[in-house]
């Protein structure tokens, strides 16, 4: 099949890339708004983009279901330039997917979850222990990308600080991504495990 872009709806594109662009890595996204309430939410369109500055993206999608159009995550990040990305991993997949539902703003997913917190070192947002890995981020940039339904807005983040659980890393600063049992994000509610790892030869 042939397909231009100009010819699908937003919805239609946005199921393509979300087939196509697999698995993808989950960001499980801790922030706090200016009145100091938790949020917490996964989004899976995030990466690693350098590590010098530590970089990390997220992209968060158009909200229709709100007058500012913006997720809770993305309000909280305008307003207080930080947050924590916790690496989500086998253990807490049904939290994490739980707490992709669409909570009033009043609603700490956190505490609603019963998940444990403890202090971050360089930002307010709490970071969530359940998580092997977390990082603590500060806004670098915001770059919004189109307009209205299907648009979405990139945000980077400045890695500050990492706590890593440490039965994965060595003193190399491998991870072991057997033990730390990622998981990743397919198209709808699908999701992936990272069982079969293969290696390659020399390049
Ligand atoms: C595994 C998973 C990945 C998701 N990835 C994204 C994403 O990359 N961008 C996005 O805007 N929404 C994504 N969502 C949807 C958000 O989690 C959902 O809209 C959530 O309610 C946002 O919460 P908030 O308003 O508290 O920020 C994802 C949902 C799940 C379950």
């Amino acid at each position: 099949m042939e397909i231009s872009p100009a010819a699908l709806e937003p919805r239609q594109m946005h199921k393509l890339i979300i087939g196509s662009v697999v698995p993808r890595p989950i960001a499980w996204v801790s922030t706090i708004s200016a009145e100091g309430r938790t949020n917490l939410a996964p989004f899976s369109f995030f990466n690693g983009v350098c590590a010098s500055p530590p970089t990390l993206s997220l992209s968060f999608s158009y909200n229709p279901e709100r007058p500012d159009h913006k997720k809770d995550s993305l309000r909280n990040i305008e307003a207080t330039g930080e947050f924590v990305i916790n690496v989500a991993a086998e253990p807490q997949q049904e939290t994490m997917h739980a707490t992709s539902g669409d909570f009033d703003i009043q609603v700490s997913e956190i505490e609603r979850f019963g998940l444990t917190t403890a202090p971050s070192v360089r930002v307010t947002p709490p970071r969530i222990l359940e998580s092997p890995i977390q990082f603590e981020c500060r806004l670098l940039q915001i770059i919004p990308v189109g307009e209205g339904r299907g648009s979405a807005t990139l945000v980077l983040g400045t890695v500050e600080h990492i706590h890593v659980d440490d039965h994965l890393i060595d003193d190399d600063y491998h991870i072991d991504i057997r033990a730390l049992k990622p998981i990743g994000r397919l198209a709808g509610n699908s999701y992936c495990y990272v069982h079969e790892i293969f290696d390659l030869g020399p390049r």
